[in-house]
């Protein structure tokens, strides 16, 4: 039996209450259905900055009544402290994934950026250790690695940030260690790399790539690639990510004041993703008719990440359940229903 098994038995067995910041978003809406699969009492807290109502609606239809009625949602800012703190009373775990993600995004707005995420995370890791939660997991960053070169990325070795957004990832793993060396307590960072799934948004300037795409074909405009399509991710599919918080908010103190990547360890190019894309498309009966065309490289992206997840899966039993090709498989329906209801 899998570590991960093990763990939703005892939850199942004694369910917890978990707090879920940006729970009305993409990763923060995964993690809320899954929990409320596992009959858990949830808070959520969300200023639907980027989340939507739609998101939390989508769960409720997806679990039982009685599973909808363990969920509270508190619609609240991390900026305010009293928020936080509000959000956090009686909360045994902490998963704090509230921030304004996108590289291009903090280019553009660096101020509401740091806002959010610098303060907002403090004030929801200082809240979390007032009220003493059993543990804080939060939601790190593959830009994290900036320039570093190395294939595939280890944890310990990181390079100069190339984005404002990338700043902000890592003063959070800053402030995290702080929080352990200075009061003891001890946090989970999670360095994502490149989540996808259902429910991440294909809508607005900042979408990200998968979802992007996928709308463009099936709304039968063209793709763009940023450079020449050899730029290179590590995709991961939701249920991955959700793994792995379920895994960290659980960990044994030992296994804790850590940063893990949370990947499958693979590597794609945009011009395999754009393919991969195209073939479950047409495999759910979309027809192909834009374009793909090649346009200039993107200010503050990294050319290629590829993490190492040995230790997410030596200390926290950490197994990959998804690889890119079965991710898509799974999403790609989602998102020919969710354009078609408009
Ligand atoms: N999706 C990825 O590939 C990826 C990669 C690396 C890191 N991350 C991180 O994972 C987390 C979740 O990202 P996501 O992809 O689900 O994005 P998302 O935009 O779908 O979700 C973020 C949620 O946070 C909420 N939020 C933003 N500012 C807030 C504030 N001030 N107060 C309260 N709520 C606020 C938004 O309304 C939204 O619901 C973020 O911390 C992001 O930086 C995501």
């Amino acid at each position: 039996m899998s570590r991960y098994d093990e763990i939703q038995d005892e939850l199942l067995a004694e369910p917890k209450t978990w707090l879920v910041t940006g729970v009305a978003g993409f990763i923060g809406s995964n993690l809320l259905e899954k929990l409320l699969k596992l009959n858990q009492k949830v808070v959520g807290l969300d200023n639907f900055a980027t989340g939507h109502q739609y998101n939390l609606d989508e769960v409720k239809n997806l679990v039982s009544n009685e599973q909808w009625n363990a969920f509270t949602f508190i619609e609240g800012d991390i900026r305010n402290y009293q928020d936080c703190k509000k959000a956090v009373a009686d909360v045994d775990y902490v998963l704090h994934q509230a921030a304004l993600g996108s590289v291009p995004r903090s280019i553009a707005d660096p101020i509401t950026t740091n806002a959010t995420n610098i303060t907002g995370f403090l004030n929801m890791l200082d809240a979390a250790k007032e009220e003493k939660v059993k543990s804080f997991t939060y939601a790190a960053s593959s830009s994290t690695y900036g320039d570093h070169p190395a294939l595939p990325k280890i944890e310990e070795n990181i390079g100069n940030p190339l984005s404002p957004y990338a700043v902000t990832k890592y003063v959070n793993e800053l402030y995290a260690g702080v929080y352990a060396r200075t009061y003891g307590f001890k946090t989970i960072g999670l360095r994502y790399f490149n989540v996808f799934g259902q429910r991440q948004d294909p809508n607005g300037a900042y979408a990200a790539v998968i979802p992007k795409w996928a709308a463009a074909m099936i709304e039968g405009e063209d793709i763009f690639i940023n450079g020449d399509g050899e730029t290179s991710r590590d995709f991961c599919y939701i249920g991955n990510t959700v793994q792995m918080n379920i895994l960290a908010a659980t960990a044994s103190s030992e296994f804790k004041d850590k940063i893990y990547n949370v990947a499958v360890g693979d590597r794609t190019s945009l011009n395999q993703l754009v393919q991969a894309i195209k073939v479950e498309l047409i495999k759910n009966g979309i027809e192909i008719k834009g374009n793909l065309i090649y346009r200039a490289f993107r200010d503050g992206d990294v050319r290629h990440s590829q993490a190492d997840i040995n230790k997410a899966c030596k200390n926290l039993g950490y197994e990959p359940k998804f690889d890119i090709l079965n991710g898509l498989s799974n999403v790609m329906s989602w998102y020919i229903n969710f354009l078609r209801k408009g």
